[in-house]
């Protein structure tokens, strides 16, 4: 049968980039009449070098209300950003061993872990909003964890939310345990409407001293752009900037130029608004709806932002039928195993065998016809 939706990895849907077109059409053109050769060139004082295009870095200090932009460094995606700090784990804590994670997360994290040789312990999720922070401080206690890994704000890929409580006490535990303290919210923009999100406190401690904030405009904007942020407390500067230097020689200030554009005038923040009101959350309450009607006995998180969705199925024996089955009715599906950190698989697994949902389409009919074929295939796979 031909298949109507591959739900196997988040991709924005299409309508979102068509979308976009006509709204870069503006802003390049504009783009380079504000900063000429400055996102041309190898770099330019004051204004672009390895560390990222200044004003970028103050419109994005703007927008998480922290002072210094110097802490930010940009980079040419989010995971890139990332994978330098992880690398460079033993400058900030020499001789940790171990990584944490949400018992479910970003499964690209996991992989960079296991090529550099980390241990991965993963933390459960608390009853609501967040990590159960008794078990992180467990973990923390018992191992030699350099670092804790979340996924803010919505989760990829169990579409949980953290509140902001949790939060922070989840940072006052890795203060006090010497553990840095890395969240990676490539979605706070993304949430719904009727939520309100908060920014972190980055500036305040327990966060100025331990935390590393990650973002990326990858899925605010599009994957094509490619850029994404750290922001690191101001200890760690002189430690990671020569690594950086060496990582690249100049990020793309070209893509970095067109955003600090469209966020100086304000209309990055109309197109996540867009976001927000047209598309996240009309999927989200399709898939709320749709998924009470038709999967009750499965557990999955209702979704209030980002692309990301876990519906997980009990009674299942491995996730091999399903994926046959669902593909059998024109959809393709991933199993959700390869998110899970390996000391969790009981943790996860209790509530049923998991399954990727990222919504990659816009289009409620095709949601329904995806959570249609999955109750179909699941009934048929218990049968
Ligand atoms: C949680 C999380 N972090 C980081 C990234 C990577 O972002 P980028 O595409 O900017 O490298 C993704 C992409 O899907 C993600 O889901």
């Amino acid at each position: 049968m031909k298949v109507f939706a591959s739900l196997k990895r988040g991709v924005p849907p299409e309508k979102i980039l068509e979308d976009l077109v006509p709204v870069l059409k503006q802003i390049v053109p504009q783009a380079l009449d504000r900063f000429g050769t400055s996102i041309l060139q190898y770099s330019t004082p004051n204004k672009a070098d390895f560390l990222g295009f200044v004003p970028l870095k103050e419109q994005i200090a703007k927008s998480l209300n922290i002072e210094n932009p110097g802490r930010i460094i940009i980079g040419n995606g989010g995971m890139s950003v990332i994978s330098w700090l992880v690398k460079l784990l033993q400058s900030f804590r020499p001789g940790s061993t171990e990584i944490a994670v949400e018992a479910a997360t970003y499964d690209r994290f996991l992989q960079l872990c296991a090529a550099l040789g980390y241990q991965v312990a993963g933390v459960h999720f608390g009853d609501e909003g967040g990590i159960n922070t008794d078990h992180l401080e467990k973990v923390l206690l018992n191992s030699d964890v350099g670092l804790f890994y979340q996924n803010g704000h919505d989760q990829n890929p169990t579409g949980k939310r953290q509140i902001l409580e949790n939060v922070k006490a989840g940072a006052e535990i890795c203060r006090k345990n010497n553990c840095l303290y890395l969240f990676d919210a490539p979605y706070r923009e993304l949430h719904m409407e009727r939520h309100e999100t908060y920014l972190l406190p980055l500036d305040e401690e327990p966060f100025s001293e331990c935390c590393i904030f990650a973002g990326s405009f990858t899925k605010t904007i599009a994957p094509g752009l490619h850029c994404g942020y750290i922001v690191v407390p101001e200890w760690m500067l002189p430690l990671i900037n020569p690594r950086v230097a060496c990582e690249q020689l100049n990020p793309v200030y070209f893509t970095q130029g067109i955003i600090a554009e469209a966020m100086i005038q304000e209309i990055y923040q109309d197109l996540t608004r867009r976001i927000r009101r047209d598309y996240v959350t009309p999927r989200a309450l399709t898939f709320n709806i749709a998924t009470a009607d038709f999967l009750s006995g499965a557990n999955w998180t209702p979704l209030e932002g980002g692309y990301f969705g876990y519906i997980q199925f009990p009674g299942m024996d491995g996730p091999g039928a399903m994926i046959a089955e669902t593909r059998s009715l024109g959809l393709e599906i991933d199993s959700g195993r390869g998110s899970i950190a390996p000391d969790c698989h009981d943790h996860i697994l209790r509530l049923g065998e998991p399954f990727r949902f990222p919504v990659v389409t816009n289009e409620p009919e095709i949601i329904m016809k995806a959570i249609g074929v999955m109750a179909k295939a699941w009934k048929e796979v218990r049968s």
